[in-house]
Parts: C-alpha cells; sequence; structure tokens
C-alpha cells in the first residue's frame, strides 16, 4: 500500500525524502512523489521506481517536506495521479493513504475547482483550499470532517512554510520525535534511522508538527496530551545485512526472531510461561470457544495454532478469514476472538475484530507491531518481538505468531490443569532448543537451492499436508505462489483424490510434508498414490526417517523435533525452497507485482 513520510528540519531534505521513501518502496507502489517548501511549493512526480525518480530531481532546498509512495487504488498509474495532489491555487499539497468514499460526491460540491487528476485524494487538496482562511490546522480539520473513508493525510501549504498537519482514520500515522526535527510517517522504518521516540496518532486525531514542537488535537480543536513510545527496533533490522535480499535476510533472523518470542515469556527455573498482566487475566476465562481471524500468511499460522491450542486444551478453535468474519462470522460473547496480523493495520482484520468487540468477546491480538491500530482496538496485545518485517512475504514474523500461540495453549492447557508443571518445563526445554533446531533447518539452504534448480522452471506445484502439516502446505503454497509467480496450490493430503489428482501429469511436483505422527502411514500411502500417476516427489522429512527415501524421489530434511513444534522447522524450509525457486526465476522477490506489505483499503 502506499507510503508516506513528512519532515520538518534541518538536514538535506531531498535526501532525507529520497531516503525514507526508500524505506517505505517495501509496501509496494507503482509511483513516487515529493512536496517541498523553500521560497514556494515544488512538486516532482514520477511513475516507477524511487532511484529512477530520484535521477530526475533537481537540487532541493527547505525545510519542510512530504513525499509519497502510491500503490493506485482510484485512477491509473500515471503521473497526474501520483501523489502530493494540489490545490486549485497550486498552495497547497496533501498525500493520502485510504479511500474517500464519497469524493464523487465532494467533487460536484466543489463548484469552480478545476481536477486535474482520478484521484479522491486531489478532492482533499481542493476541500482544504476551500476552507483555508488563514489557519492550515483548522482547514484540515474543516475538510475532514466532511470526508468518509479511511485515510492518514499529511499536508503542507506555501502560507505557513513551517508547518506540516497530519490526520489519520483508519490508516496509520505515526509521529517521530527528534531533536529540532520532527517527522511524520505511515511506518516507522521511514524514520528509524533518525529517531526510535515515536506517537501514535489515533482515529480522528490530527496534529501540527513543526521542526521543534508538535501538538495532538481531537477534531473539536481540543489539544490532547500523548504518550510518546521508545521502539526497540534496530536500523540494521531494516537492512539487507548482505543478503540480496530482505526475505532471504528474514529467512536467516528467525533463529533470532525465535529467541526474541520467547524472551521474558517462558522461565525454566520457575518452570512457568508468563504473559502481561492483561493477557494473564483475559486467559483466566474459561472460554467455550476460541476464534481465530487473520488474513493471508497470518491466517494460515491461525490455522496451526488451531491444531496446537485444540490438543492441549481440547477447547475448539474456529480460524476464519477476517474478510469473511467481519460480514459472516457468528459472534459468540463466551468465546475468546484471537486476531493476528503482523502490521496490526490489515483492513479486514481490523474491521473483524471490531466487529468482536462490539459483540461483547474478549478480544486479544498478536502483532509484531508495537502501537498500531490493532493493538489499540483489542482487550489485550502480545508481540511477536520479530523486528521489522521488510519483505512482502511474510516469514519470520509467521514463525513468530506461531510460537506465541503455541504459548498461548500451553499458558491456557495450564491453567485448565490439562497439563501439570512437569509437562509444562518439557515443553520449555523443548522450546529453548527450537532456535538451535532453525539454525539446522537454515544450514539446509545450499542443498535446497540445488534441489530447486530442476524445478524452477516448473508452471504448477502441489503442497499437501495432514493435521498440523495441512496450514503448512496452504502456506507453502503461498509463499511459492507469491514471489516465483508459479500457479501453487496447498491440500490436505486425504483430498487429493476428491478432485486434485486431475491435475497431475508426468514429472508434476508435489511437495509433501511427512512427520512421523499418527498419520505417518497415511501420508505414506498418499505419495503412492501421487507417483502412481506421474508425480515428482518432494518431501520434507524428520532427519531419523529411514523409511522416507523408498517412497520420496527427493527428500528434504528437518531437524528432529516434538511433532508439536516440527512445525517451525519446516516452514523455514518451505521458506527457503519458495525463496530459491524466485531468485533462480529472477522474480522481484522483495516487491513482487500487484502485491503490498501492509493491506489497509478493502
Ligand atoms: O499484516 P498482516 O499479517 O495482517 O497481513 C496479512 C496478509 O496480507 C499477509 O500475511 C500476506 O498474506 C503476506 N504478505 C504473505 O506473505
Amino acid at each position: 500500500m502506499c507510503g508516506i513520510i513528512g519532515y520538518a528540519g534541518n538536514r538535506d531534505i531531498k535526501k532525507l525524502l529520497v531516503e525514507s521513501l526508500k524505506r517505505l518502496e517495501y509496501r509496494g507502489y507503482d509511483s513516487v512523489g515529493i512536496g517541498i517548501i523553500s521560497d514556494k511549493l515544488n512538486v516532482f512526480k514520477e511513475v516507477g521506481d524511487v532511484s529512477n525518480f530520484e535521477r530526475k530531481l533537481p537540487k532541493l532546498k527547505g525545510n519542510i517536506g512530504i513525499g509519497h509512495t502510491r500503490w493506485a487504488t482510484h485512477g491509473e498509474v500515471s503521473k497526474l495521479n501520483a501523489h502530493p495532489q494540489i490545490s486549485c491555487n497550486n498552495k497547497i499539497a496533501v498525500v493520502h493513504n485510504g479511500i474517500v468514499e464519497n469524493f464523487k460526491e465532494l467533487k460536484e460540491k466543489l463548484k469552480g475547482h478545476k481536477f486535474e487528476s482520478q484521484t479522491d485524494t486531489e478532492v482533499i487538496a481542493h476541500l482544504i483550499e476551500e476552507n483555508y482562511k488563514g489557519s492550515l490546522l483548522e482547514a484540515v480539520c474543516l475538510a475532514i470532517k466532511k470526508i468518509k473513508g479511511s485515510y492518514s493525510i499529511v499536508v503542507i501549504s506555501e502560507d505557513e512554510p513551517d508547518k506540516i498537519v497530519g490526520a489519520r482514520n483508519e490508516s496509520p500515522l505515526i509521529i517521530g520525535l527528534g531533536d529540532g526535527e520532527n517527522f511524520l510517517a505511515s511506518d516507522i522504518p521511514a524514520f528509524l534511522k533518525y529517531t526510535k521516540r515515536v506517537v501514535y496518532l489515533n482515529d480522528e486525531e490530527i496534529c501540527l508538527l513543526k521542526n521543534d514542537s508538535i501538538k495532538i488535537y481531537d477534531l473539536n480543536g481540543n489539544e490532547k496530551l500523548k504518550e510518546e513510545t521508545i521502539i526497540n527496533w534496530d536500523i540494521k533490522d531494516a537492512e539487507k545485512s548482505g543478503f540480496p535480499h530482505y526475505m532471504l535476510k528474514e529467512i536467516h533472523d528467525q533463529q533470532d526472531t525465535i529467541q526474541r518470542a520467547l524472551i521474558g515469556r517462558i522461565f525454566e527455573i520457575e518452570r512457568e510461561i508468563k504473559f502481561e498482566e492483561i493477557i494473564e487475566s483475559l486467559l483466566t476465562n474459561r472460554y467455550n470457544n476460541i476464534h481465530i481471524i487473520a488474513c493471508g500468511t497470518s491466517y494460515y499460522s491461525g490455522f496451526v495454532g488451531k491444531y496446537l491450542i485444540e490438543n492441549l486444551t481440547g477447547i475448539p478453535v474456529y480460524v476464519d478469514l477476517a474478510s469473511e468474519y467481519r460480514f459472516y462470522g457468528i459472534r459468540d460473547n463466551s468465546s475468546l476472538v484471537i486476531a493476528i496480523s503482523q502490521s496490526g493495520e490489515t483492513s479486514d482484520t481490523l474491521a473483524a475484530l471490531k466487529e468482536a468487540k462490539k459483540s461483547g468477546c474478549n478480544t486479544l491480538v498478536i502483532t509484531n507491531v508495537i502501537g498500531s491500530s490493532a493493538t489499540r482496538i483489542a482487550d489485550g496485545f502480545i508481540l511477536t518481538q520479530s523486528g521489522p518485517e521488510i519483505g512482502v512475504a511474510a516469514t519470520k514474523t509467521f514463525t513468530s505468531q506461531i510460537i506465541v500461540l503455541f504459548l498461548l495453549a500451553l499458558k491456557i492447557s495450564f491453567n485448565l490443569k490439562n497439563i501439570g508443571t512437569q509437562q509444562l518445563y518439557e515443553f520449555i526445554l523443548q522450546l529453548k532448543e527450537l532456535p538451535r533446531k532453525a539454525r539446522a533447518a537454515l544450514d539446509q539452504s545450499a542443498t535446497i537451492r540445488e534441489i530447486s534448480k530442476d524445478f524452477f522452471k516448473e508452471r504448477s506445484f502441489l503442497f499437501i499436508g495432514r493435521g498440523i502439516n495441512y496450514p503448512l502446505a496452504l502456506e507453502g503454497a503461498l509463499k511459492l505462489k507469491e514471489i516465483s509467480y508459479i500457479q501453487a496450490e496447498g491440500f490436505a493430503a486425504g483430498e487429493l483424490k476428491h478432485g486434485p489428482f486431475a491435475l497431475l501429469t508426468k514429472n508434476f511436483p508435489v511437495v509433501v510434508i511427512v512427520t512421523k505422527d499418527i498419520s505417518y502411514d497415511k501420508i505414506l500411502a498418499n505419495i503412492g498414490e501421487a507417483k502412481a500417476r506421474g508425480a515428482k516427489i518432494i518431501a520434507i522429512a524428520d532427519q531419523n526417517d529411514t523409511d522416507i527415501e523408498k517412497y520420496a524421489d527427493i527428500v528434504i530434511r528437518y531437524p528432529s523435533v516434538s511433532n508439536m513444534l516440527a512445525c517451525i522447522p519446516i516452514s523455514i524450509i518451505l521458506q527457503l525452497l519458495a525463496y530459491h525457486i524466485a531468485d533462480l526465476r529472477n522474480c522481484s522477490i522483495d516487491k513482487p507485482r500487484n502485491l503490498a506489505k501492509s493491506v489497509t483499503v478493502e
């Protein structure tokens, strides 16, 4: 989705805006633009990437500037439709994320205004101009009262050359506090190099930034005092550290991020799992059922969580796509609703979460971003603590979400007395082993690259698994399709004969996830059936499974772990497989076509 940066300060403004926009590239975009106030408002825009845009920029000076990467929603990809959008008098410039639902209606009312673009955003610039009576802050406030929909906007005006005004409703906007400088951005990595001190804007809040001050107001003009938060992310986490892609770097981060997901939550000596008080109190209730709501990869981690929680607690778990749940989900106020979202900003997940809250359910969010919208809606939140994830394909946050779900399952199970202290202790020991197991899975990277050389030209793949490996098969297929553009589908292995068999032809690649659990014999039978129809079997199997060679054509080994935790090294292997195949195909791995990191529109 679109990225926003605003800056008030004395640094080289062109360099700062361009660098920040580069750090927002991962969100996905098709055009780019900046607006800077020097003696007058200067706006530059281009279709294409930030580096190309940078080459075309002249020397620029100024102390106030805004920038934007656009992901087209209203109007084609063009220079005219790129942001900033400007007012008729060329004095006011606006960058915007989100959608103005009533823009056509507003356009009709703005008599005498000439519109140049097809965007909904241009209406905002004209509305502000229409309401401008000497105060940009007031004009923005009056304008946004007329807007229906979701937005985060950042506005500058030639008439007030030391100010930036920002406002949000259902789309993130974060203030970065510096020394003699301040920032406004859609996402923390945009300014992380300069400051870790942030203030999150809430819906229907408006802020006024200068280089030496920030003020926040509600829409009635009342000033609000807000606390700042210190982000514990490191700028190195938002860089590639020598890896050719963020995705590969983030896959390799997992030895560390798994550790981080456990820190402060497992206590070996005390034989305890602890969460913050608010979470602990949510978990002491007896729930009839648990609903998990999420989208994409987070949905699949929730699906893995279903197997973990049901297995350990006996409580039925329903996993719903947030986009479905928000309209059709059963809201039972005796259930615990867990929303999972790496970004904490996914529009459908937020809408589903709000619905759950409205119905009186206890709500909990698992997210990677402190202060994100989801954390402010739910009754409690648990951070995955993975550091920023830049690659569009979710990797390290997926495994950390699973770990948090596993910890929740253990805690609930212990509270219900399904497991005792000794069992809990044994699980804690297994969890402590996980970073090492992740390392062993990462060590398979070179082998997986060699295997990928035989498959990267394929047009389709199937991924299959049973039990907890079924959602992993779905995630493995999603990972491959999103970054390599190969058609890939995941199935519960038992379903093959109910349809997907029709796809199998000679050497059709089928990735099979094999664990030595109760359905081991059945999965071997599924392999046999697929092979009988010509398929080429790539098995992902336990390092100690000595039988699998007899069945599969190729075997990728994962380090032995208890069955419930094997999902972690298996996920890493699936991520590496997708990565190497996509890399051999020369795909745009970190920014796959048509995709965005954070889906903040519906
Ligand atoms: O930020 P979220 O976890 O809510 O994002 C949900 C999906 O958009 C996301 O998981 C998407 O499917 C991944 N980028 C896929 O790798």
